[in-house]
């Protein structure tokens, strides 16, 4: 498979899977309008693949959550006004979900939307966040908290540019690969639980995801602006946020995700509807092997999850939201959690983790 057409209702765009260097050779066919935004080490490290475009075109990116804010956007529309090119202007931007989240909400408000293409560097882009529409922004401390829906005219996806992340951003990438897969039902369940050991391996690695932008495609589409199937995405987030915030975001994000649906996943086999079995194979056989070192004891602090739950700004209600997963591998989204279900989890959880001999994975 190398493209995968995605429906949406700001406009439909296409995933392109392939060489990024012949894919940039074609690019520059029309180069006089096109600038490109490239994150600071895919910059540092792939320098020469980039060198046939001409320097005074491309704008280094430097990347962090700090700077994941309306400065940083700021700083681009000043580069950008003085360029001749205004609303034909189209910006193809490199890296990862910080890269995507900065330029995507340029791209969106600069000249009320200009033509932008995306090519993701990291597993967590390229399998998931790239698809989905959303740009979003920090404020403050506040993740997330502004943002569009305007999705790239086009994706292009190499994934030789995994080879060269950082192991922990691979593993962060690797818990929302697994996520994806679960909800895909028992086919994708099977093929995970057959590929995560070796998932780098070029031949499980694409088609994992593949399979993971199939399979959000599936929830995306339906629901584009976030109402209902889409919150299904947000397994394993409502735990994991919590964690990322009382671990000061120690847990990287894929981490406390893949944490997070093991803690779901207790409420709901203690409310009857999660099996043991399935539960076990999960944790077992995906969790256990996809957690690169384990979290200090610290982060899961009870009270201050279930205060930081409280803040989600997904939450609407005021009782505690959750999705769960039950089974035959079905979601859905509770909204009357009690903080005595979340003790109860935490407790099993913990002293699952410290007494299992888990080992950092090669
Ligand atoms: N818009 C969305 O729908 C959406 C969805 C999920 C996550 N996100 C956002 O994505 C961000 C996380 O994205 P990420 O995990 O891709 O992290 P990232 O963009 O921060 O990249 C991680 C690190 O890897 C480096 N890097 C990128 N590509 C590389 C490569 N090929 N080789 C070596 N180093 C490389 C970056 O410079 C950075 O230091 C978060 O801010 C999150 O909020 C957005
Ligand atoms: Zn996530």
């Amino acid at each position: 498979l190398s493209v995968i057409e995605i429906k949406s209702n700001v406009r439909n765009y296409k995933v392109v899977f392939g060489s990024v260097k012949n894919y940039l050779a074609k690019l520059r066919i029309s180069e006089k309008t096109t600038y490109y935004i490239i994150d600071h080490n895919v910059w540092r490290i792939y320098k020469k693949s980039f060198l046939k475009i001409n320097r005074n075109k491309i704008i280094i990116l430097p990347v962090s959550e700090e700077k994941k804010n309306l400065d940083s956007v700021q700083r681009l529309y000043g580069k950008f006004i003085k360029f001749s090119a205004k609303r034909n202007v189209t910006i193809v931007s490199i890296g990862g979900g910080i890269t995507q989240d900065i330029t995507g909400f340029l791209a969106s408000t600069l000249y009320r939307g200009v033509k932008w293409i995306f090519i993701p560097t990291t597993l967590l882009a390229q399998a998931d966040s790239c698809i989905g529409s959303k740009t979003s922004l920090n404020y403050k401390s506040f993740k997330n908290m502004i943002g569009t829906f305007y999705p790239p005219f086009e994706l292009f996806v190499d994934t030789d540019f995994i080879y060269t992340q950082k192991r922990i951003d691979f593993y962060s990438g690797l818990g929302e690969v697994i996520k994806l897969h679960i909800m895909g039902g028992k086919k994708y369940f099977n093929f995970i639980l057959r590929a995560v050991l070796d998932i780098s391996c070029s031949h499980k690695l694409k088609p994992a995801i593949v399979n993971s932008l199939l399979i959000k495609k599936s929830y995306i589409e339906e629901d584009e602006f976030d109402g209902g199937r889409r919150n299904f995405l947000n397994y394993g987030h409502c735990f994991g946020h919590a964690l990322e915030n009382t671990s000061g975001f120690g847990i990287p994000h894929g981490q406390a995700v893949v944490i997070g649906m093991a803690l779901a996943n207790i409420v709901s086999r203690n409310r009857g509807l999660l099996s043991k079995e399935l539960e076990a194979n999960i944790l077992n056989k995906l969790f256990f092997l996809s957690i690169a070192e384990k979290p200090a004891k610290s982060s899961f602090d009870v009270k201050r999850i279930i205060l930081a739950m409280r803040k989600d700004k997904k939450r609407t209600g005021s009782d505690l939201p959750l999705v769960i997963l039950k089974d035959g591998f079905m979601l859905e989204k509770i909204n009357n959690l009690k903080e005595t279900e979340v003790r109860r989890a935490m407790d099993e959880f913990l002293h699952i983790l410290y007494r299992s001999d888990l080992n950092a994975r090669p």
